[in-house]
């Protein structure tokens, strides 16, 4: 969800609004069951239409994951120039969404389209959670060790793909990874007690460390030799493959992040705006083992990051 003013919202079953950026708004409705609503609307990260609609739909409900959800109905939005975009690039576009949407069990109830020079497609997802198993991205505690669930790369993928640029292994596997749900990766956490958890999206994997660091008055600690990325994503950025979004996040955490010594080209990365992006999960050290053997048995990709820290409030890059 994107980041929006705060908003003075008086309403006592908003339990979680705007106020800590986080990826879905959750809504009570009986004792036992909450709603959670988010919405997210990409522009294309790949060429093929069909798997555009499908990672388009990824993204989406991974917002509802995040929160510890399961989606139910989704409400599609699609952006387009009829002149530019034949009839059936748009059906195909839905076809993929569809396709990922019936993966995730959700029911497509309806959409909207527009006339835009720019295409433009994604969903407003709504899922439910019993609000005693809602995991905010703010309830990190000292000690608590961060995980992420898929490698970094798609924001310099998709640039090079657009420059044209982009070798066919990355484009293979950027796609892979956007096309992965993060349903298995969130139930694991929800079932391990995690304290808090969010996805990987726009703001790259620093900006939503920085979320999860800001909403829990807490700063962090990263071990960079393991965060994973993607293949030939250093050499693409030797080759200037840096989506404007990655500077954009450099300048916005200005001075919330401690670089140690290592170079700027080796920390963009960590910058990078992902499209359906892993999970930063966080989780006390004492339910380690029982994350890792639940993600393992779950068949989830994972990396321990480093561990959030009350000494500072900000992120620091070790090693
Ligand atoms: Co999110
Ligand atoms: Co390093």
């Amino acid at each position: 969800m994107a980041p929006i003013q705060e908003r003075a919202v008086s309403d006592p079953r908003l339990l979680v609004g705007t106020r800590t950026s986080d990826d879905a708004g959750v809504y009570l409705l009986t004792e036992d069951t909450a709603l959670v609503q988010t919405v997210d609307i990409i522009t294309p990260v790949v060429d093929d239409p069909c798997d555009f609609g499908f990672i388009a739909a990824v993204n989406a409900l991974s917002d509802i994951y995040a929160m510890g959800g399961r989606p139910l109905t989704a409400l599609s939005f699609l952006a387009f120039e009829p002149c530019d975009l034949p009839n059936e690039k748009a059906s195909e576009i839905l076809t993929g969404a569809l396709a990922a949407l019936g993966e995730a069990g959700c029911t497509l109830v309806g959409g909207h389209t527009l006339e835009d020079p720019e295409i433009k497609f994604g969903l407003a997802v709504t899922g439910t959670v019993h609000p005693d198993r809602i995991v905010t991205n703010a309830g990190a505690r000292d000690g608590d060790l961060i995980y992420l669930t898929k490698p970094l790369g798609t924001g310099i993928a998709s640039t090079a793909l657009k420059g044209e640029m982009v070798p066919d292994a990355l484009l293979t596997e950027a796609t892979l990874w956007m096309k992965t749900f993060n349903s298995e990766a969130a139930q694991a956490a929800v079932e391990a007690g995690a304290t808090a958890m969010t996805d990987v999206t726009g703001f790259g994997l620093l900006g939503h460390l920085a979320e999860m660091c800001r909403g829990a008055a807490l700063g962090a600690e990263l071990d960079h030799s393991s965060i994973p990325l993607m293949g030939n994503i250093p050499e693409m950025i030797n080759s200037g493959m840096v989506p404007a979004g990655a500077y954009d996040n450099i300048k916005f955490l200005d001075g919330m992040v401690y670089r140690g010594d290592h170079p700027d080209d080796l920390l963009i990365p960590l910058y990078d705006p992902q499209t359906s992006g892993g999970l930063l999960i966080s989780v006390e050290p004492g339910r380690v083992e029982s994350l890792e053997k639940i993600l393992d048995s779950r068949n989830v990709f994972f990396s321990r990051i480093g561990k959030f820290t009350g000494k500072s409030k900000s992120i620091n890059i070790l090693s």
